[in-house]
Protein backbone atom coordinates (compact mmCIF):
# COMPACT_ATOMS: atom_id res chain seq x y z
CA UNK A 1 0.00 0.00 0.00
CA UNK A 2 2.97 2.59 0.77
CA UNK A 3 3.10 3.31 -3.41
CA UNK A 4 -0.70 3.83 -3.14
CA UNK A 5 -0.37 6.53 -0.02
CA UNK A 6 2.50 8.01 -1.66
CA UNK A 7 0.63 9.23 -4.96
CA UNK A 8 -1.94 10.34 -2.79
CA UNK A 9 0.13 12.27 -0.61
CA UNK A 10 1.96 13.75 -3.85
CA UNK A 11 -0.72 14.95 -5.09
CA UNK A 12 -3.16 16.36 -2.18
CA UNK A 13 -2.74 20.16 -4.26
CA UNK A 14 -4.10 18.58 -7.26
CA UNK A 15 -7.06 16.87 -6.22
CA UNK A 16 -8.11 20.00 -4.14
CA UNK A 17 -8.00 21.70 -7.32
CA UNK A 18 -10.49 19.60 -8.75
CA UNK A 19 -12.60 19.61 -6.23
CA UNK A 20 -13.12 23.53 -6.22
CA UNK A 21 -14.44 22.61 -9.84
CA UNK A 22 -16.61 20.06 -9.03
CA UNK A 23 -17.82 22.48 -6.16
CA UNK A 24 -18.48 25.20 -8.54
CA UNK A 25 -21.27 23.59 -10.23
CA UNK A 26 -24.51 24.93 -8.39
CA UNK A 27 -26.32 21.44 -8.22
CA UNK A 28 -29.22 22.57 -5.91
CA UNK A 29 -32.09 19.35 -6.76
CA UNK A 30 -35.08 21.02 -5.38
CA UNK A 31 -34.75 24.24 -7.57
CA UNK A 32 -36.36 23.71 -10.93
CA UNK A 33 -33.93 26.71 -12.14
CA UNK A 34 -30.58 24.74 -11.40
CA UNK A 35 -32.03 21.64 -13.61
CA UNK A 36 -29.41 22.32 -16.20
CA UNK A 37 -26.54 21.87 -13.63
CA UNK A 38 -27.99 18.98 -12.04
CA UNK A 39 -27.04 17.72 -16.06
CA UNK A 40 -23.31 19.23 -15.79
CA UNK A 41 -22.72 17.84 -12.38
CA UNK A 42 -23.92 14.15 -13.52
CA UNK A 43 -21.37 14.76 -16.01
CA UNK A 44 -18.09 15.87 -14.06
CA UNK A 45 -18.62 12.36 -11.95
CA UNK A 46 -19.03 10.20 -15.16
CA UNK A 47 -15.91 12.22 -17.01
CA UNK A 48 -13.60 11.70 -13.32
CA UNK A 49 -14.76 8.53 -12.89
CA UNK A 50 -13.35 7.42 -16.29
CA UNK A 51 -10.09 9.13 -15.91
CA UNK A 52 -10.26 7.04 -12.99
CA UNK A 53 -9.94 4.19 -14.69
CA UNK A 54 -13.27 2.57 -14.43
CA UNK A 55 -14.30 0.72 -17.63
CA UNK A 56 -17.48 1.06 -17.63
CA UNK A 57 -18.92 4.69 -16.97
CA UNK A 58 -22.91 5.40 -17.74
CA UNK A 59 -25.17 7.99 -17.08
CA UNK A 60 -28.90 6.91 -17.05
CA UNK A 61 -31.54 9.83 -16.85
CA UNK A 62 -34.55 9.38 -14.98
CA UNK A 63 -37.73 11.22 -14.39
CA UNK A 64 -35.92 13.04 -12.09
CA UNK A 65 -31.75 14.00 -11.74
CA UNK A 66 -29.59 11.75 -13.84
CA UNK A 67 -27.48 8.87 -12.01
CA UNK A 68 -24.26 8.13 -12.49
CA UNK A 69 -22.77 4.55 -12.72
CA UNK A 70 -19.77 3.20 -13.06
CA UNK A 71 -17.47 0.09 -12.39
CA UNK A 72 -14.59 -2.17 -13.03
CA UNK A 73 -14.47 -5.62 -12.20
CA UNK A 74 -11.11 -6.94 -13.08
CA UNK A 75 -10.58 -9.20 -9.93
CA UNK A 76 -12.31 -12.17 -10.30
CA UNK A 77 -13.09 -14.36 -7.11
CA UNK A 78 -12.69 -11.35 -4.79
CA UNK A 79 -15.61 -8.68 -3.51
CA UNK A 80 -17.25 -6.23 -4.96
CA UNK A 81 -17.79 -2.80 -3.15
CA UNK A 82 -20.59 -0.41 -4.55
CA UNK A 83 -19.60 3.00 -3.46
CA UNK A 84 -22.53 5.46 -2.66
CA UNK A 85 -22.96 9.00 -2.65
CA UNK A 86 -24.89 12.20 -4.15
CA UNK A 87 -24.01 15.13 -6.66
CA UNK A 88 -26.52 17.13 -5.37
CA UNK A 89 -26.90 20.03 -2.63
CA UNK A 90 -29.26 21.81 -0.25
CA UNK A 91 -29.89 25.15 -1.29
CA UNK A 92 -28.08 28.48 -0.20
CA UNK A 93 -30.49 30.54 1.59
CA UNK A 94 -29.80 32.36 3.28
CA UNK A 95 -27.57 33.69 1.17
CA UNK A 96 -26.53 36.80 3.21
CA UNK A 97 -25.33 34.87 5.99
CA UNK A 98 -22.46 33.20 3.40
CA UNK A 99 -18.86 34.79 4.17
CA UNK A 100 -17.77 33.78 0.88
CA UNK A 101 -20.38 33.31 -2.53
CA UNK A 102 -21.52 29.66 -2.09
CA UNK A 103 -20.34 28.40 -5.52
CA UNK A 104 -16.97 29.82 -5.12
CA UNK A 105 -14.89 27.48 -3.16
CA UNK A 106 -12.37 29.52 -1.17
CA UNK A 107 -10.11 28.17 1.16
CA UNK A 108 -9.31 29.52 4.85
CA UNK A 109 -6.88 27.70 7.02
CA UNK A 110 -7.53 24.16 6.40
CA UNK A 111 -11.23 24.52 5.31
CA UNK A 112 -12.89 24.66 2.00
CA UNK A 113 -15.98 26.69 1.98
CA UNK A 114 -18.76 25.79 -0.32
CA UNK A 115 -22.64 24.54 -0.47
CA UNK A 116 -21.65 20.32 -0.66
CA UNK A 117 -18.25 20.76 0.54
CA UNK A 118 -18.77 17.94 3.06
CA UNK A 119 -22.72 17.29 2.36
CA UNK A 120 -21.46 15.69 -0.23
CA UNK A 121 -19.50 16.21 -3.22
CA UNK A 122 -16.28 16.44 -1.03
CA UNK A 123 -16.93 13.13 0.26
CA UNK A 124 -17.85 11.36 -2.99
CA UNK A 125 -14.65 12.85 -4.60
CA UNK A 126 -12.38 11.11 -2.24
CA UNK A 127 -12.95 7.62 -3.54
CA UNK A 128 -12.49 8.58 -6.93
CA UNK A 129 -9.59 9.65 -6.22
CA UNK A 130 -8.65 6.31 -4.26
CA UNK A 131 -9.72 4.26 -7.33
CA UNK A 132 -7.05 6.30 -9.20
CA UNK A 133 -4.34 6.41 -7.08
CA UNK A 134 -4.28 2.82 -7.60
CA UNK A 135 -4.50 2.41 -10.99
CA UNK A 136 -1.97 5.14 -11.38
CA UNK A 137 0.42 3.04 -8.97
CA UNK A 138 -0.72 -0.70 -9.40
CA UNK A 139 -2.48 -0.26 -12.71
CA UNK A 140 -5.80 -1.87 -11.44
CA UNK A 141 -7.95 -2.62 -8.07
CA UNK A 142 -7.55 -5.66 -5.56
CA UNK A 143 -11.39 -6.12 -5.76
CA UNK A 144 -13.90 -5.24 -7.65
CA UNK A 145 -15.75 -1.43 -7.39
CA UNK A 146 -19.28 -0.34 -8.92
CA UNK A 147 -20.30 3.65 -8.39
CA UNK A 148 -23.39 4.77 -8.30
CA UNK A 149 -23.75 8.41 -7.37
CA UNK A 150 -27.47 10.12 -7.70
CA UNK A 151 -29.00 13.76 -7.71
CA UNK A 152 -31.40 13.62 -5.56
CA UNK A 153 -30.64 12.85 -2.09
CA UNK A 154 -31.96 16.19 -0.34
CA UNK A 155 -35.17 15.37 -1.84
CA UNK A 156 -36.21 11.70 -1.13
CA UNK A 157 -33.87 9.29 -3.93
CA UNK A 158 -37.10 8.52 -5.21
CA UNK A 159 -35.45 7.44 -8.77
CA UNK A 160 -32.65 5.90 -7.05
CA UNK A 161 -35.14 3.89 -5.13
CA UNK A 162 -37.14 2.56 -9.17
CA UNK A 163 -33.33 2.12 -10.43
CA UNK A 164 -32.01 -0.46 -7.88
CA UNK A 165 -35.54 -2.16 -7.90
CA UNK A 166 -35.38 -2.82 -11.49
CA UNK A 167 -31.11 -2.76 -11.86
CA UNK A 168 -30.84 -5.53 -8.59
CA UNK A 169 -28.02 -7.38 -11.01
CA UNK A 170 -25.79 -4.40 -12.16
CA UNK A 171 -25.67 -3.42 -8.64
CA UNK A 172 -24.92 -6.76 -7.32
CA UNK A 173 -22.55 -6.33 -4.60
CA UNK A 174 -20.90 -7.61 -0.72
CA UNK A 175 -20.52 -4.06 0.83
CA UNK A 176 -21.91 -0.71 -0.37
CA UNK A 177 -19.52 2.13 1.42
CA UNK A 178 -20.99 5.03 1.85
CA UNK A 179 -19.39 8.52 3.23
CA UNK A 180 -22.27 11.01 4.05
CA UNK A 181 -21.83 11.03 8.07
CA UNK A 182 -19.43 12.03 10.27
CA UNK A 183 -16.62 11.28 12.12
CA UNK A 184 -17.27 12.09 15.86
CA UNK A 185 -14.61 14.66 16.60
CA UNK A 186 -11.94 16.40 14.32
CA UNK A 187 -8.94 13.43 13.76
CA UNK A 188 -10.56 10.91 15.31
CA UNK A 189 -11.58 7.71 13.06
CA UNK A 190 -15.32 7.07 12.98
CA UNK A 191 -17.49 4.20 11.80
CA UNK A 192 -21.37 5.26 12.16
CA UNK A 193 -23.43 2.02 12.41
CA UNK A 194 -26.77 3.47 12.77
CA UNK A 195 -29.01 5.99 10.96
CA UNK A 196 -32.27 7.33 11.88
CA UNK A 197 -35.25 6.84 9.74
CA UNK A 198 -37.53 9.84 9.41
CA UNK A 199 -41.73 10.66 9.29
CA UNK A 200 -42.07 13.71 7.66
CA UNK A 201 -45.84 15.10 7.89
CA UNK A 202 -47.81 18.39 7.23
CA UNK A 203 -51.32 19.13 9.14
CA UNK A 204 -53.61 21.66 7.90
CA UNK A 205 -55.84 22.95 10.16
CA UNK A 206 -58.83 24.63 9.06
CA UNK A 207 -61.22 26.92 10.61
CA UNK A 208 -63.67 29.84 8.99
CA UNK A 209 -63.91 29.79 5.35
CA UNK A 210 -62.43 33.22 5.09
CA UNK A 211 -60.06 35.31 6.85
CA UNK A 212 -62.20 37.26 9.24
CA UNK A 213 -61.67 40.72 10.94
CA UNK A 214 -60.22 39.75 14.68
CA UNK A 215 -62.26 41.91 16.78
CA UNK A 216 -65.88 41.32 14.64
CA UNK A 217 -65.41 37.93 14.79
CA UNK A 218 -63.06 37.28 17.51
CA UNK A 219 -63.88 35.32 20.49
CA UNK A 220 -66.78 33.56 19.05
CA UNK A 221 -65.14 31.76 16.02
CA UNK A 222 -62.13 28.95 16.22
CA UNK A 223 -58.51 30.59 15.31
CA UNK A 224 -57.04 27.88 13.34
CA UNK A 225 -53.21 29.22 14.50
CA UNK A 226 -54.77 29.18 18.25
CA UNK A 227 -55.68 25.42 17.91
CA UNK A 228 -52.76 23.92 15.66
CA UNK A 229 -50.86 25.52 18.61
CA UNK A 230 -52.38 23.66 20.96
CA UNK A 231 -52.52 20.51 18.83
CA UNK A 232 -48.76 20.79 18.91
CA UNK A 233 -48.40 20.87 22.42
CA UNK A 234 -50.35 17.87 23.13
CA UNK A 235 -47.68 15.85 21.01
CA UNK A 236 -44.63 15.42 23.29
CA UNK A 237 -44.81 15.50 27.28
CA UNK A 238 -43.14 17.15 30.03
CA UNK A 239 -40.66 14.16 30.17
CA UNK A 240 -39.50 14.48 26.74
CA UNK A 241 -41.92 11.82 25.48
CA UNK A 242 -43.95 11.14 22.40
CA UNK A 243 -47.86 11.14 23.00
CA UNK A 244 -49.07 9.25 20.02
CA UNK A 245 -50.34 5.80 20.99
CA UNK A 246 -48.68 3.02 19.98
CA UNK A 247 -45.34 5.82 18.93
CA UNK A 248 -42.89 3.08 21.14
CA UNK A 249 -44.45 -0.36 20.07
CA UNK A 250 -41.12 -0.94 18.01
CA UNK A 251 -38.08 0.54 19.63
CA UNK A 252 -35.19 -0.90 19.88
CA UNK A 253 -34.09 -0.65 23.26
CA UNK A 254 -30.42 0.04 24.16
CA UNK A 255 -28.49 -2.31 25.81
CA UNK A 256 -26.48 -2.03 28.83
CA UNK A 257 -23.49 -2.82 27.00
CA UNK A 258 -24.05 -0.05 24.35
CA UNK A 259 -25.43 2.55 26.68
CA UNK A 260 -21.24 1.76 28.41
CA UNK A 261 -20.19 2.34 25.42
CA UNK A 262 -21.61 6.02 24.59
CA UNK A 263 -20.40 6.69 27.87
CA UNK A 264 -16.85 5.80 26.88
CA UNK A 265 -16.71 8.65 23.96
CA UNK A 266 -15.44 11.60 25.02
CA UNK A 267 -18.38 13.80 24.63
CA UNK A 268 -18.88 17.00 26.74
CA UNK A 269 -22.58 18.01 26.82
CA UNK A 270 -21.22 21.65 27.91
CA UNK A 271 -19.36 22.20 25.09
CA UNK A 272 -21.85 20.86 22.52
CA UNK A 273 -24.84 23.03 23.76
CA UNK A 274 -21.72 26.46 23.92
CA UNK A 275 -21.77 25.34 20.39
CA UNK A 276 -24.67 26.01 18.89
CA UNK A 277 -25.35 28.98 21.81
CA UNK A 278 -27.17 27.58 24.13
CA UNK A 279 -26.70 27.47 28.14
CA UNK A 280 -29.59 24.51 28.72
CA UNK A 281 -30.14 21.18 26.90
CA UNK A 282 -33.51 19.55 27.14
CA UNK A 283 -34.92 16.28 25.44
CA UNK A 284 -36.59 12.86 26.87
CA UNK A 285 -36.09 12.40 30.49
CA UNK A 286 -33.86 9.11 31.45
CA UNK A 287 -31.56 9.48 28.44
CA UNK A 288 -27.80 11.33 27.97
CA UNK A 289 -27.67 13.94 24.84
CA UNK A 290 -25.82 11.05 22.49
CA UNK A 291 -28.61 8.54 23.62
CA UNK A 292 -31.59 11.34 22.69
CA UNK A 293 -30.17 12.09 19.51
CA UNK A 294 -28.58 8.77 18.19
CA UNK A 295 -30.84 6.45 19.77
CA UNK A 296 -33.86 7.69 20.69
CA UNK A 297 -37.14 8.81 18.33
CA UNK A 298 -38.29 12.43 18.40
CA UNK A 299 -40.67 14.55 16.66
CA UNK A 300 -40.28 17.89 16.33
CA UNK A 301 -42.06 21.00 14.38
CA UNK A 302 -39.68 22.11 11.38
CA UNK A 303 -42.03 25.05 10.62
CA UNK A 304 -45.47 26.92 10.98
CA UNK A 305 -47.07 28.95 8.84
CA UNK A 306 -50.35 30.90 8.82
CA UNK A 307 -52.31 34.25 9.36
CA UNK A 308 -50.32 37.98 9.01
CA UNK A 309 -46.77 37.08 8.87
CA UNK A 310 -45.74 40.69 7.36
CA UNK A 311 -44.31 44.07 8.95
CA UNK A 312 -46.36 45.79 11.79
CA UNK A 313 -49.70 44.64 12.59
CA UNK A 314 -53.05 43.38 11.11
CA UNK A 315 -55.78 42.41 13.07
CA UNK A 316 -57.37 39.14 11.52
CA UNK A 317 -58.49 35.32 11.99
CA UNK A 318 -56.91 33.47 9.59
CA UNK A 319 -58.94 30.77 7.69
CA UNK A 320 -56.11 28.36 7.48
CA UNK A 321 -52.68 26.85 9.16
CA UNK A 322 -50.21 24.82 8.54
CA UNK A 323 -47.27 22.79 10.51
CA UNK A 324 -44.73 20.28 9.06
CA UNK A 325 -43.85 17.81 11.84
CA UNK A 326 -40.82 15.15 11.76
CA UNK A 327 -40.15 12.60 13.41
CA UNK A 328 -36.86 10.95 13.61
CA UNK A 329 -37.53 7.19 14.18
CA UNK A 330 -35.14 4.35 15.24
CA UNK A 331 -34.96 0.56 14.45
CA UNK A 332 -37.00 -1.14 14.33
CA UNK A 333 -40.02 1.26 13.68
CA UNK A 334 -41.23 1.80 10.48
CA UNK A 335 -41.95 4.63 9.06
CA UNK A 336 -45.38 4.14 6.96
CA UNK A 337 -46.48 2.55 10.63
CA UNK A 338 -45.60 5.19 12.44
CA UNK A 339 -47.33 7.56 9.50
CA UNK A 340 -50.77 6.02 10.60
CA UNK A 341 -50.50 6.25 14.28
CA UNK A 342 -49.62 10.06 13.83
CA UNK A 343 -52.53 10.54 11.39
CA UNK A 344 -54.84 8.61 14.07
CA UNK A 345 -53.54 10.68 16.80
CA UNK A 346 -53.93 14.03 15.03
CA UNK A 347 -57.60 13.36 14.56
CA UNK A 348 -58.29 12.39 18.06
CA UNK A 349 -56.87 15.31 19.45
CA UNK A 350 -58.64 17.57 16.33
CA UNK A 351 -61.36 19.54 18.28
CA UNK A 352 -65.04 19.27 16.10
CA UNK A 353 -64.76 22.95 15.31
CA UNK A 354 -62.14 22.96 12.76
CA UNK A 355 -61.01 20.73 9.86
CA UNK A 356 -57.73 19.23 9.83
CA UNK A 357 -56.21 17.60 6.83
CA UNK A 358 -52.85 15.11 7.10
CA UNK A 359 -50.71 14.36 4.44
CA UNK A 360 -46.91 12.36 4.59
CA UNK A 361 -44.18 14.37 2.70
CA UNK A 362 -41.49 11.73 3.19
CA UNK A 363 -40.12 9.21 5.15
CA UNK A 364 -37.08 6.51 5.38
CA UNK A 365 -36.48 3.45 7.14
CA UNK A 366 -33.82 3.53 10.32
CA UNK A 367 -30.70 1.41 10.14
CA UNK A 368 -28.40 -0.46 12.31
CA UNK A 369 -25.77 -2.98 11.30
CA UNK A 370 -23.81 -5.59 12.84
CA UNK A 371 -20.64 -4.59 14.36
CA UNK A 372 -18.89 -8.15 13.68
CA UNK A 373 -19.14 -7.89 9.79
CA UNK A 374 -16.59 -8.07 7.75
CA UNK A 375 -16.97 -4.56 6.05
CA UNK A 376 -17.45 -2.94 8.93
CA UNK A 377 -14.22 -4.32 10.71
CA UNK A 378 -12.61 -3.65 6.59
CA UNK A 379 -13.90 -0.31 7.24
CA UNK A 380 -12.67 0.56 10.74
CA UNK A 381 -9.46 -1.31 10.35
CA UNK A 382 -8.95 0.91 7.34
CA UNK A 383 -9.56 4.14 8.58
CA UNK A 384 -7.19 3.39 11.47
CA UNK A 385 -4.22 2.80 9.03
CA UNK A 386 -4.91 5.84 7.48
CA UNK A 387 -5.92 8.29 10.66
CA UNK A 388 -2.77 5.77 12.58
CA UNK A 389 -5.54 5.94 15.48
CA UNK A 390 -7.91 3.28 17.14
CA UNK A 391 -11.00 3.48 15.64
CA UNK A 392 -14.46 4.61 17.31
CA UNK A 393 -18.00 3.37 16.53
CA UNK A 394 -21.04 6.17 17.10
CA UNK A 395 -24.32 6.19 15.66
CA UNK A 396 -26.22 9.02 13.57
CA UNK A 397 -29.34 11.26 14.39
CA UNK A 398 -29.74 11.90 10.67
CA UNK A 399 -31.16 10.20 7.99
CA UNK A 400 -29.83 8.39 4.39
CA UNK A 401 -33.03 6.89 3.51
CA UNK A 402 -32.12 4.68 0.95
CA UNK A 403 -29.33 2.84 3.09
CA UNK A 404 -31.77 0.03 4.11
CA UNK A 405 -32.91 -0.54 0.54
CA UNK A 406 -29.45 -1.41 -0.67
CA UNK A 407 -29.18 -3.50 2.61
CA UNK A 408 -32.49 -5.51 1.75
CA UNK A 409 -32.33 -5.56 -1.97
CA UNK A 410 -28.45 -6.35 -2.65
CA UNK A 411 -28.06 -8.04 0.63
CA UNK A 412 -25.33 -6.19 0.71
CA UNK A 413 -23.42 -4.83 4.08
CA UNK A 414 -23.37 -0.88 4.04
CA UNK A 415 -20.21 0.60 5.86
CA UNK A 416 -20.88 4.14 6.69
CA UNK A 417 -17.50 6.33 6.69
CA UNK A 418 -17.93 9.71 6.61
CA UNK A 419 -15.20 12.29 7.25
CA UNK A 420 -17.41 15.23 7.61
CA UNK A 421 -17.96 16.96 11.08
CA UNK A 422 -21.81 18.16 12.51
CA UNK A 423 -19.71 21.60 12.89
CA UNK A 424 -19.13 21.81 9.06
CA UNK A 425 -22.26 23.50 8.30
CA UNK A 426 -24.17 21.07 6.21
CA UNK A 427 -26.97 22.24 5.38
CA UNK A 428 -26.77 26.03 6.63
CA UNK A 429 -24.61 28.77 5.53
CA UNK A 430 -20.67 28.51 5.43
CA UNK A 431 -20.64 24.85 4.84
CA UNK A 432 -16.93 24.12 4.46
CA UNK A 433 -14.80 20.62 4.52
CA UNK A 434 -11.89 19.89 6.77
CA UNK A 435 -9.35 19.03 3.60
CA UNK A 436 -7.34 17.04 6.04
CA UNK A 437 -9.97 15.09 6.32
CA UNK A 438 -10.57 14.91 2.69
CA UNK A 439 -6.91 13.88 2.29
CA UNK A 440 -7.57 11.06 5.25
CA UNK A 441 -10.87 9.67 3.65
CA UNK A 442 -9.00 8.79 0.08
CA UNK A 443 -6.27 7.09 2.30
CA UNK A 444 -9.02 5.23 3.87
CA UNK A 445 -10.95 4.73 1.31
CA UNK A 446 -7.82 3.06 -0.30
CA UNK A 447 -6.96 0.91 2.33
CA UNK A 448 -10.67 -0.11 2.61
CA UNK A 449 -10.54 -1.61 -0.62
CA UNK A 450 -6.90 -3.74 0.40
CA UNK A 451 -8.61 -4.71 3.26
CA UNK A 452 -12.03 -5.84 2.13
CA UNK A 453 -10.27 -7.70 -0.33
CA UNK A 454 -8.22 -9.74 1.68
CA UNK A 455 -10.80 -10.31 4.94
CA UNK A 456 -13.89 -11.27 2.76
CA UNK A 457 -15.14 -13.57 -0.14
CA UNK A 458 -17.97 -12.95 -2.56
CA UNK A 459 -21.34 -13.75 -1.43
CA UNK A 460 -22.64 -16.88 -3.48
CA UNK A 461 -25.37 -16.53 -5.85
N1 LIG B 1 -25.62 13.53 4.72
C1 LIG B 1 -26.91 13.79 5.27
C2 LIG B 1 -27.25 12.85 6.43
C3 LIG B 1 -26.46 13.20 7.65
C4 LIG B 1 -26.77 14.34 8.36
C5 LIG B 1 -25.43 12.42 8.05
C6 LIG B 1 -26.02 14.68 9.46
C7 LIG B 1 -24.67 12.78 9.15
C8 LIG B 1 -24.96 13.91 9.84
C9 LIG B 1 -27.95 13.67 4.17
O1 LIG B 1 -27.54 14.32 2.99
C10 LIG B 1 -29.22 14.34 4.62
O2 LIG B 1 -29.23 15.55 4.70
N2 LIG B 1 -30.26 13.57 4.91
C11 LIG B 1 -31.57 14.08 5.17
C12 LIG B 1 -32.55 13.05 4.67
C13 LIG B 1 -33.84 13.60 4.16
C14 LIG B 1 -33.69 14.64 3.09
C15 LIG B 1 -34.72 12.48 3.66
C16 LIG B 1 -31.77 14.32 6.64
O3 LIG B 1 -31.18 13.63 7.50
O4 LIG B 1 -32.52 15.25 6.98
MN1 LIG C 1 -25.62 13.85 2.48
MN1 LIG D 1 -27.87 16.52 3.22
Amino acid sequence: MKEVIEYIDSNKGKYIEELKEFLRIPSISTLPENNKDMQRAAQFVADKLKDAGLNRVEIFQTEGHPLVYGEWLGSPGKPTVLIYGHYDVQPVDPIELWSSPPFEPTIVGDNIFARGATDDKGQVYMHIKSVESFFKTKGSLPLNVKFIIEGEEEIGSNNLSIFIKNNVELLKSDAVLISDTALFAPGVPTITYGLRGLCYMEVEVTGPSRDLHSGTFGGGVPNPINVLAKMISQLVDKEGRIKIDGFYDDVLKLSKKERENFKALKFSEKQWAKEIGLKHLTGEKGYTTLERIWARPTLDCNGILGGFTGQGAKTVIPSKATAKISMRLVPHQDPNKIEKLFTKYIKKIAPKEVSVKVTSLHGGYPVITPLEDKATIAGAKAMQLAFGKKTVFMREGGSIPIVVEFANRLKASPVLMGLGLNTENLHSPNEHFNLNHFQLGIKSSAYFMDEYSMNASPQKK
